[in-house]
């Protein structure tokens, strides 16, 4: 037995903990039923975002995709912008691809074998172990950050979490602790005990189903788990975004790269004003894209985190002193038209500047 287990009543823990979540769980959309893609696509939709803020995006997206062909035969454009808001956009394109293989290599059944599910893009160690468990009802760890929250205070672990080589040891631990008879509820009672009652600062011990078997709190350690390496902090990058109307009143937007951050996303022409500075934005459009403007004024600044960096963007609108746009990354477009294309939040953000 793994050394960190040894003062635990495995099997009381279990029952304490699953008696628990029978009993307050939330009533979440993917919970009606373990339909794997159903499970699949909130896994996906909850790695990097709030319940709350998921579950609208969710019943959209299942009532415009409801089965993995769906998904396969979408325009990425059309998958994109149901994902629109929801941020890390790569989580949609490889959604997408993987939902193309299961359709081109398994006939459209997602697989329950763990070499093949972990294969398909997008789904890494923790997706592959909640579908394993959750859907498909195998005894499978599913650790993510709110797992590693809870098991380390459970057993009190001090390992850095921060170190990508942790997951493992967590994911052992887990593996011992799952019971057969009920490996899909297990691995949600312990992320809903890391959402209710586990959180981050302030956790709700006096609460806790499994108390009597925290060695956190018996030690009085709750609140230094986990341990948590300090991140270098994000680079700032500022960019200038410009507002264009053209003469008719259409308003220019361009796609960006097919590849990297928000690949293939719709935004409007950034000037890169820490490389140019601020006296220089016209020029600069004039330089890259061939656009003549005039009017250029300052109309605000919002500023948009990411997981490495932070975008400071100043607002400007301008106009563009004719129709003619040469270059191939942009377009004009009306403003109804402008609903229809996916653009990052930070831009959505920006479109009261131009639209009433
Ligand atoms: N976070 C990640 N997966 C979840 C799930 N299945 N239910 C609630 N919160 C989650």
């Amino acid at each position: 037995m793994l050394r960190t287990l040894q003062y635990i009543d495995i099997i009381t823990f279990q029952r304490d903990l699953l008696e628990w979540y029978d009993q307050n769980k939330r009533d979440l959309p993917w919970r009606d039923n373990q339909d794997p893609y159903r499970i699949w696509v909130s896994e996906i939709m909850l790695q990097q975002t709030q319940v709350d803020t998921v579950i609208p995006y969710y019943g959209r997206f299942m009532a415009q995709f409801p089965t993995v062909f769906d998904l396969a035969a979408a325009e990425e454009q059309t998958v994109l912008k149901a994902w629109e808001g929801l941020g890390y956009y790569s989580r949609a394109r490889n959604l997408q691809a993987a939902a193309k293989e299961v359709v081109a290599s398994y006939a459209g059944v997602i697989p329950a074998d763990p070499k093949a599910l972990g294969s398909l893009k997008g789904i890494g160690p923790y997706t592959k172990g909640a579908i394993l468990s959750i859907a498909f009802n195998m005894p499978e760890p599913a650790v993510d950050g709110n797992v590693m929250r809870v098991t380390s205070r459970i057993l009190k672990i001090d390992d850095d979490i921060g170190v990508p080589a942790v997951r493992k040891k967590f994911e052992a631990v887990v593996r011992e602790l799952i019971p057969e008879s009920d490996p899909s509820s297990f691995n949600q009672a312990l992320m809903e005990l890391g959402a209710l009652v586990c959180t981050p600062k302030n956790p709700l011990c006096t609460l806790c189903p499994v108390q009597a078997h925290c060695r956190a709190y018996e030690a009085n350690v709750v609140s230094t788990l986990p341990v948590k390496s300090k991140k270098k902090p994000k680079k700032k990058i500022p960019y200038a975004v410009v507002l264009i109307q053209t003469a008719s009143g259409n308003h220019v937007i361009e796609q960006r790269p097919d590849a990297g951050l928000l690949a293939n996303l719709w935004q409007f022409p950034m000037v890169p004003v820490g490389e140019v500075g601020n006296d220089h934005i016209a020029s600069w459009l004039y330089q890259e894209y061939g656009l003549a403007l005039e009017h250029l004024k300052h109309v605000g600044a919002l500023k948009h985190v990411f997981t490495h960096m932070i975008w400071e963007l100043t607002v400007y609108t301008a106009d563009l002193t004719d129709e003619t746009i040469y270059d191939k990354r942009l377009k004009a477009v009306t403003s109804e038209a402008l609903q229809t294309y996916p653009f990052p939040v930070s831009h959505q953000k920006m479109m009261h500047y131009i639209i009433e």
